[in-house]
């Protein structure tokens, strides 16, 4: 099996790593239990016609993204690109969405094939909440000042903008996307590639296009502002003032579009500059539209998903990564001798089993006394318990403390708790 590696942009998360994974999504996960969010768990796997229809057939996720394969029953399935569709899947499934509130959230991989690069993965990790049943502003504005929260309880939020816009109902949106498309149709020669591509399939996508003649001929073009419904203007109105009564701050970017084709009003991103290109690490908005979309009843619909890679890139990049999540033992228990390890076990229970759940490893496969100190030390364990037959006998233990200058004592075994407290 030697020479067997991992797949291009699908990465092994390491034991040294896991402790930087866990602490975040303990993070996240407190934050969302804070406001009433619960956990729903989705198949990774989903039929193809899911996201085509719900992601939509024109967006670069499904054109070009997808993992998509035909099982043993030539039945299309897709590896999950996003959870959304997922979710209101499951959601109607299940009759989450008749007469109720859902405020949902899930984790886990999703899959698409990009280039990998920094910040891009082609297994990467997202961390998504999704409200059904709400159909008025404050529930956008809870989801935001949800992520506001969580992004200064961990430290990154100096580093963050939010971007901010609507994007209106789906009627203004048509409207609007045919002046697009006739405006850009008399500047088509001077469209780049990806844009001209777009003309005609998903032309909104343009108004994000990296390209800066593009961007230059969109100055000239019809303005969404012109648009817009009435209704959505109020809602982002609220939204805008509900935000700015939380204290949260927020940058109107009226070229923020997202790419995913369920989103009606609102559409939020947070940014930052210090990751380089892959930049967002948090996207979302409403969708009103795609419940009925999956066959459901009108039901609106919003939600948010971050990208856990993302995050995790900038916890590093501005070293707010407290220290201590590394330390995964407390205590290391060395042991000399055939009667002190029968004991060894039954006190490393006890140990165990104190008020305060120390973290006990245990040596195991032997070793000399002196290798048995460096593999405590290693372990990062704050002090090492050690049993040779003579303290077994005597049902006593010495304690060793492997960070501080304390001296070295001997305890019965009865008086541990208090060195545990
Ligand atoms: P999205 O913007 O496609 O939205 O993805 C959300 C986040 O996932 C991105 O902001 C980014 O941080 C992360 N992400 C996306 N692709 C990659 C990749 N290849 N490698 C690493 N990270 C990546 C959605 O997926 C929507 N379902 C969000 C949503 C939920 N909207 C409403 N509800």
């Amino acid at each position: 099996m030697s020479g067997l590696q991992s797949l291009r942009g699908m990465n092994d998360i390491l034991p040294t790593d896991s402790p930087l994974w866990q602490y975040l999504e303990g993070q996240v996960k407190e934050v969302l239990d804070q406001y009433g969010y619960r956990e729903i768990r989705m198949p990774i796997v989903e039929s193809t016609e899911l996201f085509a229809r719900g992601v939509g057939e024109h967006t670069d996720v499904v054109e070009k993204e997808m993992y998509t394969f035909l099982d043993r029953n030539q039945e299309s399935l897709t590896l999950r690109p996003e959870g959304t569709a997922g979710c209101v899947r499951a959601a109607l499934q299940h009759g989450l969405t008749h007469n109720q509130v859902q405020r949902l959230w899930y984790q886990g991989p999703m899959f698409r094939y990009e280039r990998p690069q920094k910040g891009r993965y082609r297994q990467f990790f997202q961390i998504g909440a999704e409200t059904f049943g709400v159909g008025s502003p404050d529930i956008d504005a809870e989801l935001i000042i949800l992520t506001h929260r969580l992004f200064k309880k961990l430290g990154v939020s100096e580093s963050l903008t939010l971007h901010l816009n609507t994007l209106g109902s789906s009627e203004a949106r048509a409207r609007f996307r045919k002046a697009l498309v006739d405006y850009l149709e008399g500047v088509k020669d001077k469209l780049d590639e990806d844009s001209l591509r777009r003309l005609y399939v998903n032309p909104m996508r343009i108004l994000d296009s990296k390209s800066k003649t593009t961007q230059a001929l969109l100055d000239s073009a019809p303005q969404f502002k012109d648009f817009i419904d009435e209704e959505s203007v109020e809602h982002f109105d609220r939204l805008c003032e509900l935000l700015t009564a939380a204290g949260v701050t927020y940058v109107v970017n009226p070229r923020l579009v997202r790419g995913l084709d369920y989103y009606t009003k609102t559409v939020f991103e947070w940014m930052t500059d210090a990751l380089g290109a892959q930049g967002t690490v948090c996207g979302g908005g409403r969708y009103d539209g795609l419940i009925p979309l999956l066959g459901g009843k009108p039901t609106p619909a919003s939600g948010f998903a971050m990208g856990v890679d993302r995050l995790l890139l900038l916890l590093e990049a501005l070293e707010v990564i407290p220290a201590d999540i590394y330390n995964t033992v407390d205590v290391y228990m060395v042991v000399a001798g055939e009667q002190a390890e029968l004991a060894a076990f039954k006190l490393a229970e006890t140990v165990r089993s104190l008020p305060s759940k120390p973290r006990l490893q245990m040596n195991c496969g032997g070793g000399s006394f002196k290798s048995q100190m460096k593999k405590a030390d290693k372990s990062g364990a704050r002090c090492a318990l050690i049993l040779g037959d003579d303290e077994a006998a005597q049902k006593v233990v010495q304690v060793k403390d492997l960070r501080g200058e304390s001296e070295q004592k001997t305890l019965a075994w009865d008086d541990l708790a208090e060195i545990f407290a």
